[in-house]
């Protein structure tokens, strides 16, 4: 943990400001998968140790959080922890491996073992990620995003066993038997639910939702299947009056159904230009991205030039979050991003009142 006091420089409530649509000086920026393996300090940080260890050692997640704020001015802070934390405290045995992901060895396949979960308890099973947000909000003075999987990506984890390119077994299961499926988006909705409400209640400040593989669903399917809980979700986080944001990747055709769910920002990948993706979703949400991340491994100029394009399309309108369209890869140079945050704050000064002024 930092002993130096503040290590990210002046107050900023710019991110909570256009995550509400509000005029804000600069764009805020942050990326997905800010504290990751891209960042040199990052691995030495994991470096024998399990990624489940960083997650469940307060001093370990609030030092891991901070490394990305200690080399660049973002505007947020994301919690470190993953999302297979809290389904691993309702009691399902799984490991996250290097470079491949969660892995669960028993995997749920069917009516008895849906039945089997129980809801999470997050006082009492996770309460390490509190510990680690309760820590966080002294040591920081950008807003702290929370944020919990959504439950087609947890649904997806789970029945097939790990990582998958077409989530065959989960789809199958939700055609084959829709009222054990409707169960296990439940269990996931509510679980996701009180764990997001206990870190909002413990100091953070925002929460996002990563449905990162919704995207792999049909409309028809996505609205039948998976939008009922999540719509759930965050219809029971209206009251904590934070910044609900939903996120998944290939949701080009999902945006307008997605934005249903409820959330106030909605993030969007890089496959859908961002202006298009704004008025899919309607302007009375923010929106968050859409820089393809594969686009930080090439020279500056080209990130640059892409980089401009996106603040071209969000054309100073209040509401743009800049972001990657997905997690930061793990062979991106971090003075990359490093310059991209610089970018963002120096092309987007006053630009949410030009647009005012404009409209
Ligand atoms: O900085 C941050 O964004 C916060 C930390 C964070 C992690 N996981 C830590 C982590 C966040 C927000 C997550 C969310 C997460 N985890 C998602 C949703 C976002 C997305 O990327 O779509 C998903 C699908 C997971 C599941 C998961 N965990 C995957 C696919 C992997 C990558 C496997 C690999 O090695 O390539 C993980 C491991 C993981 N979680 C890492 C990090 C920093 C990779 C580095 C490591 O193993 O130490």
């Amino acid at each position: 943990m930092s002993e130096t006091g503040p290590i990210d420089g002046p107050e900023t409530d710019r991110f909570l400001r256009a995550c509400r649509r509000q005029s804000v000086d600069r764009t805020p920026v942050w990326f997905m998968r800010q504290a990751g393996r891209y960042l040199p300090e990052y691995r030495a940080l994991r470096e024998g140790r399990d990624i489940l260890e960083l997650c469940r050692t307060p001093e370990l997640a609030v030092e891991a959080t901070l490394l990305p704020l200690r080399r660049m001015p973002v505007d947020a802070a994301i919690l470190f922890s993953d999302i297979m934390v809290p389904v691993a405290a309702m009691g399902v045995d799984l490991r996250i491996d290097p470079g491949i992901g969660p892995v669960v060895p028993d995997p749920i396949r069917g009516h008895d073992d849906v039945w089997r979960l129980r809801t999470l308890d997050p006082q009492a099973e996770v309460p390490f990620v509190l510990e680690t947000v309760r820590l966080l909000r002294k040591e920081i003075s950008v807003p702290l995003i929370g944020f919990a999987g959504g439950p087609f990506t947890l649904a997806s984890y789970l029945v097939e066993g790990g990582p998958s390119r077409n989530h065959e077994r989960t789809k199958a299961l939700m055609h084959a038997d829709p009222e054990t499926w409707g169960h296990l988006m439940f269990v996931l909705g509510t679980s996701m639910a009180a764990y997001l409400r206990a870190q909002v209640e413990s100091g953070a400040q925002a929460v996002q939702v990563f449905d990162s593989w919704a995207g792999a669903l049909d409309p028809d399917d996505y609205l039948h299947f998976v939008l009922p809980a999540t719509r759930e979700l965050f219809g029971s986080l209206v009251d904590l009056d934070v910044p609900l944001i939903h996120f998944g990747v290939g949701t080009g055709e999902l945006l307008p159904l997605m934005r249903d769910a409820g959330a106030t920002v909605i993030g969007v990948d890089w496959r859908v230009p961002l202006h298009e993706a704004w008025e899919r979703v309607g302007y009375d949400v923010a929106v968050q991205g859409n820089l393809d991340p594969a686009v930080c491994l090439a020279p500056w100029e080209a990130v640059e030039k892409k980089a401009l394009t996106v603040l071209r399309r969000a054309a100073g309108r209040p509401g743009h979050v800049f972001n990657l369209g997905h997690g930061v890869l793990p062979d991106t140079p971090p003075e990359i991003l490093e310059r991209l945050v610089d970018l963002v704050h120096e092309r987007t000064e006053g630009s949410t009142r030009v647009w005012e002024e404009g409209s």
